[in-house]
């Protein structure tokens, strides 16, 4: 290895004492690719396998904690205990190649396609996403505001009982928990809605339920993740003012990680804050002694890794390049950075592993990948 990159390479300890090998992450990735009955399928076991070997923690797929929370074909489940062999499996497949598996949790929201919930779109309030022909979503009761946060509880416990080291929750791009912190979205003016104290109570409060079942049922080395988007382009939405309020509450939580949400690592704020610098170096600077931050987007090239972090922000997450190079973090390893793909090659699927739900979103989606 150039001993540039040893940066890359250098062990990191979570606050619970769990250490992973290195500083890169493989990013939660939805694959479209589960069985018909919402289990982890053959090829799905086999894609994350081949990319669990590099870096020192996956990120799954995101995972249903509740029926009407289900945003994507192919995407398996995790509110029912009939789900823990199938998740049980996913554990496995990754924890045997070395690296910590998480499983993201998530409720999709207003996002989900109707055909998926029989109709029944839920979110904190009746106000359609932005976009032609989106669903006008039901607005969901405080029992029901109430019965999703146990499920996100729930599902923490079958990921402990299927051996996973921890979960993210979801809070990002848009899906539900965000739906409660964003003004657009959130209109309600019961305690879960109404002000920026109130529209912070859905997304604390599954961060609650969480930690409160992992005391329960898991160990101290059990991980706990939160994934957020800093800001909505909407008006009403989330600014980066918004935002550093989101993280500073989250920041009191004792959590194991935060994670930004970015297709561009070095983006900067859109509005709501006075500053020139990246969002991410932001996010840093305000929460960064607390709780460590993982930083995406874009990051192609072993000399891209090495300058972000840099920032110092210690956890990188690959997530369209360990796609496109299951190997990228080996090959730096093995003094090859040189030969890392960055563009997707329309012949390889096979040789890179991966399902052909994903492949035909990938190769059929322009603009989305490098050489598509
Ligand atoms: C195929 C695909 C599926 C994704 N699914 C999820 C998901 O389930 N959960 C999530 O939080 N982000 C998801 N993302 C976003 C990625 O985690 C990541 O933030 C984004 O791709 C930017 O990182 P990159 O430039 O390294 O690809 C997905 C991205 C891609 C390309």
């Amino acid at each position: 290895m150039n001993s540039k990159y040893s940066p890359i390479f250098q062990p990191f300890t979570l606050k619970n004492g769990i250490t992973l090998k290195n500083r890169m992450v493989m990013a939660p990735m939805t694959n479209f690719s589960s069985n018909q009955d919402d289990t982890v399928s053959d090829a799905e076991v086999k894609y994350y396998a081949r990319r669990s070997a590099g870096v020192g923690m996956v990120i799954t797929a995101c995972t249903y904690v509740t029926a009407n929370g289900k945003g994507f074909h192919g995407e398996f489940g995790g509110d029912r205990d009939e789900f823990i062999p199938s998740l049980k499996r996913l554990a496995s497949a990754i924890k045997e190649q070395g690296a910590k598996a998480i499983l993201q949790i998530f409720h999709g929201g207003r996002q989900v396609p109707p055909e998926l919930v029989n109709g029944d779109v839920v979110s904190a309030s009746s106000i359609p996403a932005e976009g032609e022909g989106k669903p006008v979503p039901r607005e969901l009761s405080e029992q029901e505001v109430e019965a999703i946060i146990r499920d996100f509880g729930e599902t923490t416990r079958r990921a402990i009982e299927s051996g996973y080291d921890g979960v993210e929750i979801h809070g990002a791009n848009g899906y539900l928990i965000q739906q409660f912190f964003s003004p657009h979205s959130n209109r309600r003016d019961d305690r879960w809605g109404g002000s920026l104290d109130k529209r912070l109570n859905f997304p604390l409060a599954v961060v609650d339920e969480v930690k409160s079942v992992a005391a329960k049922y898991a160990n101290d080395s059990f991980i706990i993740g939160y994934r957020f988007s800093p800001e909505e382009p909407e008006t009403p939405g989330i600014t980066m003012a918004d935002t550093l309020y989101l993280i500073d509450a989250l920041s009191e939580k004792d959590l194991d990680y935060l994670h930004v949400s970015l297709m561009d690592f070095w983006s900067t704020p859109r509005r709501g804050i006075d500053d020139t610098r990246s969002r991410i170096e932001i996010i840093q600077e305000r929460v960064g002694s607390h709780v460590p931050v993982i930083g995406v987007g874009s990051i192609r090239t072993a000399d891209e890794a090495l300058k972000a972090l840099e920032t110092g922000i210690p956890l990188l997450a690959l997530g369209r390049e360990i796609i496109m190079d299951p190997d990228w973090v080996q090959k730096i390893a093995e003094g090859k950075e040189n030969e890392i793909i960055t563009k997707i090659d329309k012949t390889k699927q096979h040789e890179l592993v991966v399902p052909d739900p994903l492949w035909q979103a990938i190769i059929h989606t322009p603009g989305w990948f490098p050489g598509v």
